[in-house]
C-alpha cells in the first residue's frame, strides 16, 4: 500500500513537472511604446467582382436600366407587345438607348417589359420602394404605364400607376410597396393605354439605403463595412481597374457626374472564366468614384483609388494591351484630375463638380495607387513617368507601385527594386495562398528594409484545397499571419483582405470577405479576424516574446502585443493553430513607476470547426465570444483552447 502511494506520489510530482515545463511563458515589455501602429492599418479593398457594386453594394435592383449593355441592350429584360430599342433623341447622350413601347387595342396584355434583377429582385414585406423612370408620350396625350412587383410565383406584390401627358423627356416617379417578401421578385412596366411611350432609365432602390441617400447603397452591406472600422478603402479593384481591354478600363471620369449620363461599361469579370460565363456582367457606374469617397469618409477609412498605368488586365496572356509610352499622357491627367476632384478647390473645374455633385469640402485624398498587379519590364517605366508629374505638384499624395501578383518570384524580385529605385511610398504586395503559406510566413516583413517604400498588403486571403471556402482553417491562418504584419507595423502600414464581397447566385471568385444574397447577408469567420485586429489595433508594438524569441510558429503559436496609449491599455493577440489546448502564462514587465494594471482583462475568443464557413442561413456558427479573465499580479495565466483566436484587454 505505502509502495502504492509512492508510485503514485511520483508519477503525480513527474506528471506536474511535465504539465510545468509545457506551459509556454511568454513577456510583453512594456518599458516603452514600440513602434507606431498606422491609424489606417487594417482596411477594405472593393471591386466589383461577384456582383460586389450593381447588384451588391449599390442598392439599384434593376439590371440593365439604361439598356446600354454593349451589343445586348435588352439584357435583364423580357419584353412582351410592341418593345423596340432605340438611340435617337434619348435624354443621356452617354447612355443612348431607350425603349419605344407601341400599345394597340388589340394587345390585351399591353405592351411592356419585365426586369429579373440581379438574379431576381429582393423586396420586403411593407417597406417602400422607389420607382422612377424618364419618359415621354410621342403624342403629348396622357399615357397609363403600370408598374408591378410580382413575386417568384408569379403574383402580383404591389403596383403602382403612372401617367405620362408630356410630350419631352421627363422624370416619373412614384412609391410601391411590397405585399410580401421575395428573393426572387421581378419589376413589370407596362404601357396600358393604346399609343406610344419612350422609356428610360427604369430604376428602382429601396426606400431606405445606407445615409438614406437617393443614389444609395445597401443599408446592410454598407452597415457591415462600417462596422469592420476600416482604417483605408482601396478602389475600384484589381483588374477592374485594367479592364479587358483599354477601352473597358475603369475610366474614373466616366464614373461621376449626373447618374444617369454615367456611360455603362462592360465587367472585366464578366467571361473571365470560361466555367463561370456572365454576359450579363456590366457597371452602371451608379456606384462611382464619388460615391467610394463619400462611403471612405463614412466609415472613416482613407480612400486608396487605384488607377490604370496604361496597361490592359495582364492575364489576359496575349491579348493585353499597353499605350504606347509617349501617348500616356491622358492616364497621367486622370491622376492629376483625380488628385484635384479629391481635393482641389472649387473653384477649379474638377473641385467644382465634386461641389456640385454635393461635396465642397475636399475629401483630403492622401493615396493613390498607379496601376493594379503590373509585372514584366516596362511598368517602372510608366510608373516613372507618372511619378514625374504626380510628385512636383502633389508632394503629400502617397503613391503606392505594385509587385506584382505573386508573393514572390521573378517579378517580384524584379519589381522591388525598380520600386526601391523610384521612391514609391508603398508597394503592393499580393498573396491569394494556401493556410500554410500564412502559418510559414508569419516572419516574413521581419527582415525587409526598414529603409524602403512600405508595404501595402492589398490583397490576400488564405485559399484552402480543395475546396476554395471561408472556412475557419482559412480565417486561423490569416490571423496567426497577422501577428507578424502587426509586429512589423513600421514596414507594413496597409492591409487589405481580398475580395470584399460576393452574390451568392453571382460569384467569379472565393473565399470573399462577405457574403450576400438579395437579401441577406453573412459576415465569414475571416470577416471577424479583420475586425479583431482592426478594432484592436492599438497605436504602438510592444515587444512580446518567449525565451528572447518573437513568437512565430514555435510550438504553433502566434503572438503579438500593442499598447493603445490612448484608451491606456495593453492588447495582446494570440493564435494557437495546434491540435491541443496549451497553458500559457503571459507576463506584463516593465510597468513603470506608478503604473498598476487593472485586475479584470476582456478577452475574446474565435474558435470554430476548421472545415466549416459561416452561411446565409447560420451566419454565426463561428462569431468571437467575449468573457472576462482576471489578471494573476501581472500574470495572465490562460488555458488556450486548441485551434482558436485570441485577444486579450487589460486597461493601466
Ligand atoms: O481579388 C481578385 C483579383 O485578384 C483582383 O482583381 C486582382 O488584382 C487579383 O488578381
Amino acid at each position: 500500500m505505502k509502495k502504492l502511494t509512492f508510485m503514485l506520489l511520483v508519477l503525480v510530482l513527474s506528471g506536474m513537472t511535465t504539465a510545468q515545463s509545457q506551459v509556454a511563458e511568454l513577456t510583453v515589455n512594456l518599458k516603452k511604446p514600440g513602434i507606431a501602429v498606422q491609424p489606417d492599418m487594417y482596411g477594405i479593398f472593393f471591386e466589383d467582382i461577384n456582383f460586389g457594386a450593381d447588384g451588391g453594394l449599390y442598392a439599384e435592383l434593376v439590371k440593365n436600366r439604361s439598356f446600354d449593355f454593349t451589343n445586348t441592350p435588352l439584357s435583364g429584360w423580357t419584353t412582351y407587345g410592341l418593345v423596340e430599342v432605340r438611340n435617337e433623341g434619348g435624354p443621356f447622350d452617354r447612355n443612348p438607348h431607350y425603349v419605344r413601347l407601341t400599345n394597340r387595342w388589340e394587345l390585351l396584355t399591353g405592351t411592356g417589359l419585365i426586369n429579373d434583377g440581379f438574379r431576381g429582385i429582393g423586396i420586403k414585406q411593407n417597406e417602400p420602394y422607389r420607382f422612377s423612370v424618364y419618359a415621354r408620350s410621342l403624342d403629348g396625350t396622357a399615357k397609363k404605364v403600370l408598374v408591378e412587383l410580382i413575386d417568384s410565383k408569379n403574383n402580383p406584390m404591389g403596383r403602382v400607376e403612372i401617367e405620362v401627358a408630356d410630350k419631352n423627356w421627363k422624370k416619373y416617379s412614384a412609391e410601391i410597396k411590397g405585399r410580401l417578401t421575395d428573393a426572387h421578385a421581378r419589376l413589370h412596366v407596362t404601357l396600358t393605354t393604346a399609343g406610344v411611350v419612350d422609356l428610360e432609365h427604369i430604376s428602382l432602390f429601396p426606400g431606405t439605403t445606407w445615409k438614406n441617400r437617393e443614389n444609395g447603397l445597401r443599408q446592410d452591406i454598407a452597415q457591415a463595412l462600417a462596422d469592420l472600422k476600416p482604417g483605408v478603402m482601396r478602389f475600384p479593384g484589381g483588374c477592374i481597374v485594367e479592364g479587358n481591354n483599354l477601352a473597358t478600363r475603369y475610366q474614373w471620369k466616366n464614373s461621376v457626374g449626373q447618374v444617369e449620363n454615367r456611360p455603362v461599361n462592360e465587367n472585366r469579370w464578366n467571361y473571365e472564366f470560361k466555367h463561370k460565363f456572365f454576359p450579363d456582367y456590366f457597371q452602371s457606374y451608379g456606384l462611382g468614384f464619388y460615391e467610394f469617397f463619400l462611403l471612405s469618409e463614412d466609415i472613416g477609412a482613407e480612400p486608396l483609388p487605384v488607377l490604370s498605368c496604361g496597361f490592359s488586365c495582364q492575364f489576359q496572356r496575349g491579348r493585353e494591351q499597353v499605350v504606347p509610352l509617349d501617348s500616356l499622357q491622358p492616364y497621367i491627367d486622370d491622376a492629376l484630375d483625380l488628385i484635384a476632384f479629391a481635393n482641389g478647390p472649387v473653384t477649379g473645374k474638377w473641385g467644382k463638380l465634386r461641389a456640385d455633385m454635393g461635396h465642397p469640402a475636399p475629401f483630403n485624398m492622401k493615396y493613390l495607387a498607379i496601376g493594379n498587379e503590373q509585372w514584366g519590364d516596362q511598368y517602372h517605366l510608366y510608373l516613372e513617368a507618372f511619378i514625374k508629374q504626380i510628385r512636383p505638384k502633389y508632394p503629400n499624395i502617397k503613391l503606392v507601385g505594385t509587385a506584382g501578383p505573386s508573393a514572390s518570384g521573378e517579378e517580384f524580385d524584379r519589381l522591388w527594386p525598380q520600386m526601391k529605385a523610384l521612391k514609391a511610398d508603398l508597394v503592393d504586395e499580393h498573396y491569394y495562398m494556401p493556410p500554410q503559406w500564412f502559418l510559414d510566413n508569419a516572419r516574413r516583413y521581419d527582415k525587409y528594409d526598414r529603409k524602403g517604400p512600405k508595404v501595402f498588403a492589398g490583397e490576400y486571403a488564405a485559399h484552402t484545397t480543395p475546396v476554395k471556402i471561408n472556412s475557419f482553417e482559412a480565417a486561423l491562418a490569416e490571423a496567426a499571419f497577422l501577428t507578424g504584419i502587426e509586429r512589423n507595423a513600421d514596414v507594413v502600414q496597409l492591409a487589405t483582405y481580398a475580395p470584399l464581397l460576393a452574390h451568392i447566385d453571382a460569384w467569379q471568385w472565393n473565399p470573399d470577405l462577405i457574403w450576400f444574397d438579395n437579401l441577406r447577408l453573412v459576415r465569414s469567420v475571416n470577416y471577424y479576424v479583420q475586425q479583431l485586429y482592426s478594432h484592436n489595433k492599438g497605436t504602438n508594438v510592444v515587444p512580446l516574446t518567449r525565451n528572447g524569441q518573437t513568437v512565430a510558429g514555435e510550438d504553433q503559436l502566434y503572438a503579438s502585443a500593442v499598447i493603445d496609449a490612448g484608451k491606456k491599455e495593453v492588447i495582446i493577440k494570440l493564435a494557437n493553430v495546434a491540435t491541443n489546448d496549451r497553458d500559457i502564462k503571459i507576463k506584463l514587465e516593465n510597468l513603470g513607476k506608478g503604473v498598476t494594471l487593472s485586475k479584470s482583462v476582456k478577452a475574446t475568443v474565435l474558435i470554430g470547426s476548421m472545415k466549416e464557413e459561416n452561411t446565409l442561413d447560420e451566419p454565426n456558427k463561428t462569431i468571437p465570444v467575449e468573457y472576462q479573465l482576471e489578471l494573476a499580479g501581472n500574470e495572465l495565466v490562460l488555458h488556450v483552447k486548441k485551434q482558436s483566436f485570441n485577444v486579450y484587454r487589460i486597461s493601466y
